[in-house]
């Protein structure tokens, strides 16, 4: 065979083969994607029944009769725990109604629409319309609303019943004293002090006679130091008649009862005297006009000024020096 026929013969069947293998090729390639069907574009449902219908309008009056007992309990009892339970149940019921009335009572349903940047009127015009037709299917809407209503209003009054927590205005209560320039100090039998009774090293409690004792700053702590040893204006040292000088008992830093008194016996190893509350061992200097030597208080003690009258027996001189009671906002001070 000659070069050029065989070149032929070769050539010939190599488009045999080529032949046979196309048709294998196109099998082997996956199948072409079916085109998506379009998807509904709105697919509507009103899965509402008597029975759902009923069973949110109970859970709604449950609701609104746990919202009423908490009203009804904070005026009558208030007792914490019963209003937390009363309130959270009702927030809790109240949501379980919503959240079932939104799965088995609302129409349902399923809009697909392509997102468009800016809303036009006529789409919300549209939105109006799906609101409108959101009771659609529903036949007791009048108990569902009143119910619902209920709920809303005795949820409401939960609310705003514990404004009358606020109470009424503070007024001049906190600043109000019963100490006057003349009223005598007595002790718990009621019976006037003087100044040789109070002795170096202890504290007297005195209360203003004739007067409620049980307000905050009724009691007064009475103690004695040499005149030269009070370090303080002489304002102050003109209030501690003969080195007898009173302090309000009740702690700057939380209102405890100022109950501990230091008096060190050797001075020269011993801390200085001072005022402790037990509470946070708050300590004050007596000598220094109650200043804050230690602890939390942000304020000096107030101290009562005294005089001694005609009979020889301890008087205010006047209110105190300093807000009696703890420190809140705007009676903070540093300054003995
Ligand atoms: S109440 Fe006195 S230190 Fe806190």
């Amino acid at each position: 065979m000659s070069e050029s026929r065989l070149r032929i013969a070769l050539a010939w069947i190599g488009l045999r083969l080529l032949r046979r293998l196309r048709p294998r090729r196109r099998a082997q390639e996956p199948p072409a994607p079916r085109r998506a069907e379009p998807p509904d574009a709105l697919a509507r449902e009103t899965p509402s029944t008597p029975r759902a219908e009923l069973l949110v309008a109970a859970l709604l009056l449950v609701g609104a009769l746990a919202a009423a007992a908490f009203v009804v309990l904070y005026v009558v009892r208030p007792d914490t725990q019963l209003l937390g339970l009363c309130l959270g149940g009702a927030l809790v019921i109240c949501g379980i109604a919503a959240a079932f009335a939104g799965k088995r009572v609302v129409p349902q349903e399923t809009a697909s629409e392509p997102y468009e940047q800016l809303a036009d009127e006529r789409k919300v015009d549209d939105v109006g319309a799906i609101v409108r037709e959101a009771g659609e299917g529903v036949s007791r809407r009048g108990m569902l609303a009143a119910a619902a209503g209920l709920a809303g209003a005795t949820i409401g009054a939960a609310a705003v019943v514990p404004v009358a927590s606020l109470g009424p205005a503070v007024g001049d209560r906190i600043t109000a004293t019963p100490w006057r320039r003349g009223r005598r100090l007595v002790d718990s039998e009621g019976r006037p002090l003087r100044p040789e009774q109070i002795t170096e090293g202890t504290v007297v409690l005195a209360f203003p006679e004739a007067a409620d004792r049980n307000t905050l700053d009724a009691p007064v702590m009475l103690l004695r130091f040499a005149p030269e040893e009070l370090e303080m204006s002489a304002a102050r040292r003109a209030a501690a008649p003969g080195g007898v000088i009173a302090y309000s008992r009740i702690c700057t830093h939380a209102s405890c009862a100022v109950s501990m008194y230091r008096h060190p016996l050797h001075p020269a190893t011993a801390p200085e005297p001072a005022l402790v509350c037990p509470c946070h061992f708050s300590t004050f200097d007596p000598r220094r006009g109650g200043a804050v030597l230690f602890g939390p208080a942000g304020r000096p003690l107030p101290q009562l000024p005294l005089q001694v009258n005609a009979a020889g027996e301890l008087v205010a001189a006047g209110g105190f020096i300093g807000q009696v009671g703890p420190s809140y906002a705007g009676e903070r001070e540093t300054e003995a």
